[in-house]
């Protein structure tokens, strides 16, 4: 096998993969000049506790990625259940139409989902890039979350509700 198809097939095996990983879906946001921007990401994770931080992997094709290389602070907002139709304008629209439904508001110069399950101000401590993509390292300097709240979870390319999976089995 050459190595081009080589490559594919690990290409391939890869996205298959990825696509049985479940994961919570996350409305990354900033503020730059005046302007909101955002985007869906599932490549978000947290990082440490000393400092409390956390990493969001961002494509650097993305529209996000330049006002968040330029920006000091960004918002990871986890979406929850009821943030579902967010997510779907966040891909469908554009620019700042993806703030066109939601309770945005705006703390420490960037926008904050306020019905959010929860969410993270980060100040940007680190980037590294990799491949395609950046990671920004944040340190948190503010943070909230519901009680109550359902993670929206993206699973084989539709969003599930892993809330109603069975109670944990015991240890
Ligand atoms: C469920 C889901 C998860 C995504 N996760 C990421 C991610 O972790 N990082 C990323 O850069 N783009 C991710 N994307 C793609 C972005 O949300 C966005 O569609 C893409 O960057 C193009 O955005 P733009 O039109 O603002 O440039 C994800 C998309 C979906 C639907």
């Amino acid at each position: 096998m050459s190595a081009a198809a080589d490559n594919t097939a690990i290409l391939d095996a890869f996205r298959a993969a990825m696509r049985h990983v479940a994961a919570t879906v996350y409305a990354v946001t900033t503020g730059h000049v005046g302007e909101r921007h955002g985007i869906l990401a599932t490549a978000v994770s947290s990082l440490s506790f000393e400092p409390p931080s956390l990493l969001v992997c961002i494509n650097r094709a993305a529209s996000l990625h330049e006002p968040l290389a330029c920006a000091d602070t960004f918002c990871v907002n986890v979406l929850g259940l009821g943030n579902r139709e967010i997510a779907e304008v966040f891909e469908k629209a554009r620019g700042e139409d993806r703030f066109g439904i939601g309770d945005w508001r705006e703390e420490h110069g960037v926008p904050v989902l306020a019905s959010a399950q929860s969410y993270f101000i980060c100040r940007t401590a680190h980037r590294h890039e990799f491949g395609t993509h950046t990671i920004f390292i944040g340190e948190l300097i503010d943070a909230r979350h519901r009680e109550n709240a359902a993670p929206l979870t993206y699973y084989d390319r539709h969003y599930i509700d892993i809330s109603a999976a069975p109670e944990r089995a015991p240890r």
